[in-house]
């Protein structure tokens, strides 16, 4: 393990399974239909990787980038773009992926921007959700899992740019932040 890390909150064979899961149900909902699967860059690039082999039907990709929080370890509420996609979601079906859910600031933004931009339907799947820490209106139709109120790393999730390539989630000890 990680010096840094505290604890292992879910290992690679619970994660697998777990994102298996997901993607099993994401299969059956979208069958049949027109599936763009947005990945936010960078945090969910891992867990957008393994999940879009998990799910069985047609699909196309594409990423965005928002800012994230440099070296803290909360959003300010503020949430700028940095790369757009490059393909038009009218008359799809969006289903943007994301790390984690925490105040909800970043995912009620990229929601409304997709869903003025004339949609068949949007929906959210975060691996993580830390409902205790939400402040903005906006929840994930697809979770795998919900977490206390810690700050966790790993399988793509970092603090100042580190441990993304944990292949675990696990919490960072305070004092690395602190
Ligand atoms: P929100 O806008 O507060 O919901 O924050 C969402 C973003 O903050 C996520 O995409 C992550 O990049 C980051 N984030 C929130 N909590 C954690 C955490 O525990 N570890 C690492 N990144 C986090």
């Amino acid at each position: 393990m990680n010096q840094d890390v505290k604890e292992i909150l879910y290992d690679e064979a619970a994660l697998a399974r777990r994102v298996a899961e997901l993607g099993k149900a994401i299969s059956q909902d979208y069958a049949g239909k027109d599936l763009l699967v947005v990945g936010v860059l960078k945090g969910a690039v891992v867990f957008f990787s393994d999940l879009i082999r998990a799910i069985e039907t047609p699909l196309e990709m594409d990423f965005i980038a928002v800012s994230s929080y440099g070296r803290q370890t909360s959003t300010t509420g503020k949430v700028r773009f940095i790369k757009d996609l490059d393909v038009s979601v009218e008359g799809r079906h969006v289903l943007i992926v994301e790390d984690i859910l925490d105040t909800g600031n970043t995912l009620k933004y990229l929601y409304d921007v997709m869903c003025s931009r004339k949609p068949a339907s949007v929906k959210i799947c975060a691996l993580l959700d830390k409902p205790s820490r939400r402040t903005a209106e906006i929840d994930a139709d697809y979770v795998g899992y919900v977490i206390p109120n810690a700050f966790v790393v790993g399988y793509g999730l970092d603090y100042a740019e580190r441990y993304r390539n944990l292949p675990y989630i696990g919490v960072l000890k305070e004092e690395v932040y602190q």
